[in-house]
């Protein structure tokens, strides 16, 4: 009988792979995975109950039409981050100023947790698989005051840890430390997160491109070049609208996701802090790379806001390569691209 590997067995087995005390990990990803059952049990029944459709409350701090599990999602969060007195701060997509978290038993946390609460809401109320996606930082600041923004203000390449949890048709918790992507299947007979997918290595290439095409003519003329090159090669498209679903399969299966500047969107519609610099920590822990638009590594981007946006290419390493050779054979003069 193969044995049952839990998710907090697995953090302490590998202990090593966390720079700081393992105690602490274990608590934050306990957390986050509590939140997680909560959360899918909510989205499960979500066709249930009148918790489907558009909150009261208006949009978010990107401006986008905030979904009832949004909010729902995103206090599980907060409620389930306080239990360990690991975490001292929260940014998310909902909110739109970062919240402090107070210590417990005389304790102050040293991390800061970054997340979407649920990512691809707009599937929700037809059933197509959404997630949620986060990081976690040390804190800069000292321990014994309050967080400051600069806690938050970190590049994707001082996390810590990231992860995603993919709510489909089984429900998946992936995360890396660093050394390595490992996945996580929740059994919901025993209520356990299951070892399931061992050092996840995404493949060189993929036959799948991922973008909105809808989209096409509002892109750059060489992100165009590139995308067409993508029709050429027979390249099959795979567009779910829910990047952490796009991601998963890109993992698996190989592929690109391309989020590029548009007319609407010029610096790009996903946010840095909590969906690029997680998942690309992610991807290329895997094996893959993820830029920009302007070529710049995701992780390295400078942050100067919360909810600061980012184009980006994601994915297989040899297909974001190509993407980048596309765009730098047939990158315009910035004043003759707007006229094409
Ligand atoms: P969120 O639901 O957190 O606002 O994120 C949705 C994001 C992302 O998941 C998805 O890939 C993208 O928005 C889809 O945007 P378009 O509808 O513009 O393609
Ligand atoms: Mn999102
Ligand atoms: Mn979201």
């Amino acid at each position: 009988m193969n044995q049952i590997v839990t998710l907090d067995e697995f953090i302490i087995r590998r202990q090593n792979d966390f720079q700081y005390a393992t105690g602490e990990l274990t608590g934050l990803l306990r957390d986050i995975g509590v939140a997680a059952k909560i959360i899918n049990r909510e989205v499960n029944k979500a066709g249930l109950l009148n918790i489907l459709g558009t909150a009261q409350t208006s949009s978010n701090a990107s401006g986008d039409t905030v979904q009832k599990l949004d909010l729902y999602a995103n206090e599980k969060l907060i409620d389930c981050l306080k239990n360990s007195g690991e975490c001292c701060g929260i940014a998310s997509e909902e909110n739109e100023d970062f919240i402090p978290i107070e210590g417990i038993t005389g304790k102050q946390g040293k991390y800061i947790v970054v997340f979407d609460p649920l990512d691809g809401s707009s599937n929700i109320d037809v059933n197509v698989s959404v997630g949620t996606i986060f990081g976690i930082y040390r804190r800069k600041s000292k321990a014994t005051a309050t967080v400051e923004l600069n806690d938050f203000l970190q590049t994707g390449a001082e996390l810590v840890a990231a992860g995603y949890v993919l709510y489909g048709t089984s429900t998946l918790l992936v995360y890396s430390t660093g050394n390595g992507v490992n996945g996580f299947t929740l059994d919901p007979t025993i209520g356990e997160f299951c070892l399931s997918h061992q050092n996840i290595q995404i493949p060189k290439r993929g036959n799948y491109y991922s973008v909105n095409q809808g989209y096409y003519l509002k892109f750059d003329v060489e992100m165009r070049r590139y995308i067409d090159n993508c029709c050429d090669e027979n390249l099959r498209l795979r567009y779910i609208g829910s990047m952490v679903s796009d991601i998963h399969r890109i993992l698996f299966q190989g592929g690109i996701f391309l989020y590029p500047n548009t007319r609407k969107y010029p610096l790009g519609k996903l946010r840095l802090l909590y969906e690029c610099n997680p998942l690309s920590f992610i991807v290329e822990q895997a094996g893959g790379k993820a830029m920009n638009c302007q070529l710049k590594r995701i992780l390295d981007l400078p942050i100067s806001q919360l909810h600061q946006k980012a184009t980006i290419a994601i994915g297989s390493p040899a297909m974001v390569d190509d993407m980048k050779t596309f765009v730098e054979r047939y990158s315009l003069p910035a004043s003759i691209n707007e006229h094409v």
